[in-house]
């Protein structure tokens, strides 16, 4: 190989360095910029989270009031891209609207191709956390037939939201505050994860000096197959499916274990957590605590304790010991965004609308670091060795 190495999927490969996140997988232990992710869920917001993020401390009062009125300023959509996301089919999947949308942004916001400008960066920034919920909520609104709903600058960021999502001309919606705590959790726990699929593809995009926007949406892309963001999703198709079925829990376990069928348990295993993930901890809190909320007897219940046996006998089953298979974030945080109400098919928009501020953070750390430099990963050429030219009227 000369001078590089093999390295499929990347499981040994550092790809840059970063003072932004910390994960060490073994002892489960997640940190953003210092700080455990228990103690930001505990104490924090994700308007701080995301300042943290982005500088690299914890705002001062005034900072983060400053900040907050940036992120609220911006999350107004120009008309034309209301008009642009009410032009796609009803069905559209609101992943596909929100990877159109957003690389559309680079042609409203054409100044901030100069990449090399930090205020140029810093507004870009800016512009994307405040509007991805705009444009998530529209996407969903556009896929139900209802009129899209404009933010209101009034409510916090996972409030307006809601607001976004759920208010109808004849109706303001008020969520409680307690349904408003969890999203904005939710919100914290997914905000960055150092270089994963869709981290690494914003870095990769925007090496090249892309438009962030343009780097952006290619992270959503990358975000939506199931085996990164879309697992949240799947998890609750796989939790419905269980409970609608009448089979045992431990059913399902021993397809999971069976290597002739193609069969996962969605929420479980990590590539980097061979521990118990610690966002599923305090999400699997959480969950308690919303479903609380909603009173007795209601339907996500059944939802929430199909998803504890299955991990209970997991846990005990040799193969996921011995494979350190545990559940992951997006084990529990479904049956949340189910008890709010969100759909499913907003699952992973979601995930994006949290992120995008991990994604920015790594953006900009890379484009201010003046040894960055394009990314180029070679292969292993596996084809044929040089062999000559045959004419069309010569092939069989
Ligand atoms: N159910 C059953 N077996 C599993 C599972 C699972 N969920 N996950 C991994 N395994 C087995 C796998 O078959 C393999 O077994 P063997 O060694 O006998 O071949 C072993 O565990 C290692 O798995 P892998 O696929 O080589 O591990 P990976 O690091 O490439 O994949 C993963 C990690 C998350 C893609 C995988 O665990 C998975 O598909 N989990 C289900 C989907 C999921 O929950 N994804 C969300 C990830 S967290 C959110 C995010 O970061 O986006």
């Amino acid at each position: 190989l000369g001078y590089f190495t093999f390295d499929p999927g990347f499981m040994a490969t550092a790809s840059c360095e970063s003072a932004i996140t910390f994960i060490d997988g073994d002892k489960g232990i997640l940190r953003y910029r210092g700080y455990p992710i228990e103690q930001l869920a505990e104490n924090s917001n994700y308007i701080e989270v995301c300042y943290l993020l982005l500088y690299g401390e914890l705002p001062t009062q005034s900072e983060c009031d400053k900040f907050a009125a940036s992120i609220t300023h911006h999350t107004m959509l120009h008309e034309a891209m209301r008009r642009f996301v009410g032009a796609f089919r009803h069905d559209a999947h609101p992943m596909a609207i929100m990877v159109g949308v957003v690389g559309a942004l680079a042609a409203f916001y054409g100044d901030a191709s100069n990449v090399h400008d930090p205020a140029v960066r810093e507004l870009a920034a800016h512009r994307l956390i405040a509007k991805m919920p705009t444009i998530a909520a529209w996407s969903y609104k556009h896929s139900i037939g209802e009129p899209f709903v404009y933010p209101d600058n009034n409510l916090g960021f996972a409030a307006n939201f809601l607001h976004m999502m759920f208010s109808v001309p004849s109706e303001k919606y008020v969520p409680d505050p307690r349904i408003v705590k969890a999203l904005d959790l939710i919100l914290i726990l997914h905000a960055d994860h150092e270089q994963n699929a869709s981290t690494s593809t914003v870095r990769l995009t925007g090496s090249s000096e892309a438009s962030p926007f343009a780097a952006i949406s290619a992270g959503i892309g990358s975000l939506w197959g199931p085996s990164h963001g879309g697992a949240n999703e799947a998890v609750i198709r796989m939790l419905e499916d269980i409970v609608h079925s009448g089979n045992p829990v431990q059913h399902y376990v021993d397809r999971a274990k069976d290597k002739d069928d193609r069969y996962r348990l969605m929420g479980f295993g990590h590539r980097v957590y061979k521990n118990y993930d610690p966002r599923a901890r305090i999400i699997s809190k959480a969950c308690y605590e919303v479903l609380e909320t909603l009173g007795e007897g209601n339907e996500y219940q059944q939802l929430l304790d199909t998803a504890m046996e299955l991990e209970r006998i997991a846990l005990k089953d040799d193969y996921f010991k011995a494979r350190n298979l545990y559940p992951n974030v997006d084990f529990y945080s479904g049956i949340i965004l189910r008890a709010i109400g969100i759909p499913l098919n907003m699952f992973t928009v979601i995930f994006a609308m949290a992120r995008v501020v991990g994604w920015l953070s790594h953006w900009m750390e890379m484009m201010g670091d003046p040894n960055a430099r394009i990314s180029r990963p070679r292969q292993l050429y596996t084809g044929y060795d040089e062999r000559e030219y045959v004419g069309l009227d010569k092939r069989s």
